[in-house]
């Protein structure tokens, strides 16, 4: 035998030297919910771990991410009141617009990224306005444009569409650079499919549709082509950085992305997948942290650039230790 593979695996120091996937703690981006209120860290019943906060308390979970070593959020917002304009979401004193304003004041090292979508601000729960009970692409991209700038003006400092209205990326790159702002960043979460693992998030972010599902304008998770058209769409719209979501079950499409596209690919590894994990985790069934570490280097080595994940401060902490990386 002249090739043997386990001669590369014989001692810690050269499996490390060896490693094909390194991650890197500034590729990680974590999710944040805000919602009215003082004083409120609410966990969310089907994210165990997870909370709901209050503007006044962002920063407990902000110095969690730092001392692990994570500088970027993701906001989602529960607004006061739903209407069918989802008015919420792009008026000026909206709850994501004041997360952001505070955030900027007191902690400054934050990057900041607002999610662009109307589900949890509408009254009807879909991801933009309504005509009877279809979602009116063409009307939705005003609105989609208007929270973007809304958002960007608040001190936004990059921008994630995730409601999948066709021409969002263009309409917003639009309205962002009429604005002068043409330096912020657009992530377009281009390639987002239809699926049960964002049911967690659903009951986080009270964000269900009162009727129907998102089927019409969400991808069916039969298709791979048809992630590669959006994906190659909206970066010809502008899209900086695009986005396969969820992960998990999504990796031959984040490879199949990191393939094609010479922009960043990020993968988001959503509630259902954290909720899971969680889940087997207390149970005793498997050792959650060794699935955390596993999963977040999975998505790394189907090609993703950046990971945005509920465990962003645990996979930075497996990093500092050097479990992963
Ligand atoms: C809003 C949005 C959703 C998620 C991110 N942005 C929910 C949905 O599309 O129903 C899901 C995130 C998660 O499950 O962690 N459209």
């Amino acid at each position: 035998m002249v090739q043997r593979a386990r001669r590369l695996r014989g001692s810690e120091t050269l499996r490390r030297t060896v490693r094909e996937t390194r991650i890197s703690k500034d590729a990680l981006i974590y999710p944040v919910f805000v919602k009215p209120g003082k004083d409120i860290a609410e966990e969310i019943p089907a994210m165990p771990g997870q909370y709901r906060y209050s503007v006044d308390r962002l920063g407990s979970i902000f110095d969690t991410q730092l001392k692990a070593g994570v500088n970027k959020v993701l906001f989602f917002g529960l607004p006061e009141e739903k209407d069918a304009e989802g008015s919420g979401a792009w008026r000026p004193e909206g709850i994501v617009q004041r997360a952001l304003r505070w955030t900027k004041e007191h902690y400054r090292e934050i990057y900041c990224i607002g999610d662009v979508c109307m589900c949890e601000y509408t009254s009807h729960g879909h991801c933009g306005i309504l005509d009877g009970e279809q979602v009116d692409n063409d009307v939705t991209l005003d609105y989609l444009a208007r929270i973007a700038l809304a958002q960007v003006e608040a001190g936004a400092d990059m921008v994630a569409p995730s409601d999948m209205m066709d021409g969002r990326v263009l309409a917003i790159r639009r309205a962002l650079d009429k604005a002068a702002c043409s330096a912020v960043p657009l992530m377009s979460y281009a390639a987002k499919y239809s699926s049960s693992f964002y049911g967690p998030f659903r009951e986080a972010a009270d964000s269900a549709p009162a009727f129907g599902d998102r089927k019409s304008y969400q991808m069916d998770y039969h298709n791979a082509k048809e992630a590669l058209k959006e994906i190659l769409q909206d970066i010809e719209e502008g899209a900086d950085i695009i986005m396969v979501k969820p992960a998990l079950s999504y990796l031959d499409i984040i490879r199949q992305s990191a393939d094609t596209v010479s922009v960043p690919v990020a993968a988001y590894s959503v509630s259902g997948e954290y909720s899971m994990i969680k889940a087997a985790g207390k149970a005793g069934f498997v050792n959650e942290d060794a699935i955390i570490a596993e999963t977040a280097v999975s998505v790394f080595r189907a090609g993703a650039d950046i990971l945005i994940s509920y465990f962003a401060a645990e996979i930075a902490r497996f990093i500092n230790e050097g479990r992963i990386g």
